[in-house]
């Protein structure tokens, strides 16, 4: 059984300590470190000479890796079309807009340089490119399979979070529909063919964007850990790679050119979804649901919503998932059991995550990132329901919302 990040699977049947079978395979190679990007002309050999490159707003001219890509590009006698102005938090006309591009240029590759919205903008367009119809109500609103002829995509990452690197997701943001719905495309068919990862390319993410980061890899590792009642191998690495984030996360708020904390905060971020941890694993990301709304109407950082939201859904939803709580308390947190009771180490555990959350710099209510009174029922009527430990509905959903508002 395959994990679609995106759609909860709360209902999903496991049996208790024990692997459901699965099939998986990463097409994407990973080139990490510090000379990274010389591989990037040996892997443009097998491609044809038609690249669109996409990219954000200005980072990546600010940090000159704009001047490297395009005499990397140049040399290797390319004809490079180019797609700028992604936003954080990309739309669905800018995956039109490419998707258009693509097919006037023939493009043989999408060269994505940039973020997560950078990079999941680049799978929308090739999937979207030659397909038939209206895009979004296909492969977003209805999660069609992918019937039409697929652009390979790569990707030179600039900033650690999303994990798009090296996974099939793609979020779009439709501005006319107020909807903000993320896509898991096939591994096979829309993860980068290679990814590039340089840490050293994130010193420049202003503070706010890498603390958003940084949630944002959390939550995945939480959306994946608090759910079923299993005890698999996967459980052990979420908690390691929680251990490891948390530690390296302290060192770079301190210092953002700390090379061992943004390169683990790197390789955290990627190994965080890129399925592996979720293989036969049930999962929850009713968390990100919710976020994805209140993205489509205040534009937030991602990372930033989830840290927002995480605390007040945990309360919410702790007593049903009691063991796992207790577990993640004294695992992730060090939380000692002096016999004050399961409820009581469960809460101190989430009350450390809201510790953690503000010494990370995070602010701590919806109306922060601006959200209105006015807007929280529309979010919480919008959000697709779901739940790992508790299906929720919208009055609980809402009733959330207003507990971080
Ligand atoms: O536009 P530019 O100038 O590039 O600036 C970006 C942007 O403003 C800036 N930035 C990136 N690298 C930089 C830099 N600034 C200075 N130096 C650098 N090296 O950072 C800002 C945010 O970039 P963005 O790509 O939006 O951030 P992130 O990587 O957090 O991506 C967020 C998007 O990914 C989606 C989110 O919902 C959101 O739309 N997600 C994608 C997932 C996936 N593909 O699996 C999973 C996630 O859960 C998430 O939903
Ligand atoms: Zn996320």
């Amino acid at each position: 059984m395959s994990a679609n990040i995106f759609v909860p699977l709360s209902h999903q049947n496991n049996t208790k300590h024990m692997l459901y079978d699965f099939s998986y395979q990463n097409p994407t190679r990973i080139h990490f470190g510090k000379n990274a990007i010389n591989k990037l002309a040996n892997e443009l050999k097998a491609y044809g000479e038609n690249i669109l490159l996409v990219y954000g707003k200005a980072s990546i001219k600010k940090i000159g890796l704009y001047d490297q890509v395009i005499n990397i590009l140049q040399a290797e006698g390319k004809h490079v079309v180019e797609l700028a102005g992604i936003n954080a938090n990309p739309r669905y006309t800018q995956l039109l807009e490419g998707a258009r591009l693509v097919r006037e240029h023939n493009i043989n590759l999408i060269l994505a340089v940039g973020g997560g919205s950078v990079i999941d903008c680049a799978k929308g367009i090739a999937c979207g490119a030659y397909a038939e119809g209206d895009v979004w109500q296909r492969y977003y609103v209805n999660q069609e399979r992918v019937n039409n002829p697929v652009v390979p995509v790569a990707s030179i990452l600039t900033m650690a979070g999303t994990g798009s690197e090296m996974n099939g997701g793609s979020v779009i943001t439709n501005e006319e529909t107020k909807e903000k719905i993320g896509r898991v495309y096939p591994l096979e068919i829309a993860s980068p063919k290679f990814s590039i990862l340089n840490p050293e390319y994130t010193y420049s993410v202003p503070k706010y964007q890498m603390i958003s980061g940084i949630f944002d890899i959390f939550s995945h590792l939480m959306e994946q850990y608090f759910s079923g009642d299993d005890d698999c191998t996967s459980d052990y690495l979420l908690e390691g790679l929680m251990l490891s984030l948390i530690s390296a996360s302290r060192k770079a708020i301190v210092n953002q050119e700390d090379y061992e904390a943004r390169s683990n905060i790197m390789w955290c971020a990627t190994m965080g979804l890129n399925k592996i941890l979720g293989l036969s694993k049930t999962q929850d990301w009713e968390v990100h649901m919710i976020e994805h709304q209140l993205g489509a109407y205040t534009d937030c950082a991602h990372g930033i919503g989830l840290a927002i939201i995480s605390p007040a859904y945990y309360r919410y939803i702790y007593r049903d998932g009691l063991h796992r709580f207790v577990r993640y308390a004294k695992v992730v947190w060090g939380v000692e059991d002096h016999g004050q009771g399961d409820e009581a180490i469960a809460l101190e555990g989430i009350n450390r995550l809201e510790a953690f959350i503000a010494e990370l710099g995070i602010p701590a209510t919806l109306r922060e990132v601006g959200a209105t009174e006015e807007m929280l029922p529309l979010i919480a009527h919008s959000t697709i329901p779901g739940g790992g430990y508790k299906q929720l509905n919208a009055e609980d959903i809402l009733a959330i919302l207003k507990a971080c508002y």
